[in-house]
């Protein structure tokens, strides 16, 4: 069987990636194809734990105990969900993946991109994904959602001057590689938005030649 396709989302808090990785999904189901949707940190029970750890209000978490932790979420949800769904040949699409802790635990907490970029290796197994959308939203809006939408977690807790590095760390690194990585401005209606997803989408099948 051939190899699946894996589809990550990115993006900084209240950009509204979650709500696009489903919408996709619903319609990469409806074209026929079989889809697995999951997220960072968490997607496997064990990884869903470590989730809580990591995102629990007011804990006092030094960068490196955070580094290691986002590190061991992948490393199971890799091993145990994504590459035997990929081995299926089914598409894989996650809420967060590498690129995360390169935004955030570089850019925000400014922890060395080498070690990073190790982690990164040891905990994927030097798993890429085929195709990553980055949802960008204004540092200011972004927050503004998350606190519209429901209690803050430990990272939205985070002040505006920390999103605005994330932020700024993810178009670096689209600019690094723009042949997988696609930024898409949040701004418009929900509808909106999904139509520039598809249209990234339907030119990724294209290339691929699944459609
Ligand atoms: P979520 O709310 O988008 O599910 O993500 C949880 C939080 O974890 C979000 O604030 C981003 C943060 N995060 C990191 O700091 N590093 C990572 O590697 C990942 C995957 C998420």
């Amino acid at each position: 069987m051939k190899q699946g396709i894996f589809i990550t989302f990115e993006g900084p808090d209240g950009s509204g990636k979650t709500t696009h990785a489903k919408l996709l999904a619903q319609w990469l189901e409806k074209q026929g194809f079989s889809v697995v949707l999951t997220r960072e940190p968490g997607g496997t029970p064990f990884a869903e734990s470590i989730r809580k750890l990591l995102l629990k209000p007011g804990e006092n978490v030094f960068p490196a105990t955070e580094l290691l932790l986002y590190a061991a979420s992948r490393a199971q949800h890799t091993q145990e969900l994504i590459k035997p769904a990929l081995a299926k040949g089914k598409f894989v699409l996650s809420d967060r993946y590498s690129d995360s802790t390169v935004a955030y635990q570089h850019f925000g907490r400014s922890l060395d991109i080498n070690i990073i970029n190790e982690l990164n290796k040891i905990a994927t197994g030097g798993l890429k994904p085929d195709l990553t959308v980055v949802i960008d939203i204004k540092t200011n809006r972004g927050m503004d959602r998350v606190s519209r939408n429901r209690a803050k977690d430990r990272l939205e807790n985070e002040n505006s001057l920390f999103h605005g590095r994330i932020r700024k760390g993810f178009l670096a690194l689209s600019r690094k590689e723009p042949g997988r990585i696609k930024v898409i401005t949040s701004g418009g209606s929900i509808q909106g938005t999904q139509e520039k997803i598809l249209k990234i989408t339907r030119e990724f099948l294209k290339r691929k030649k699944l459609s």
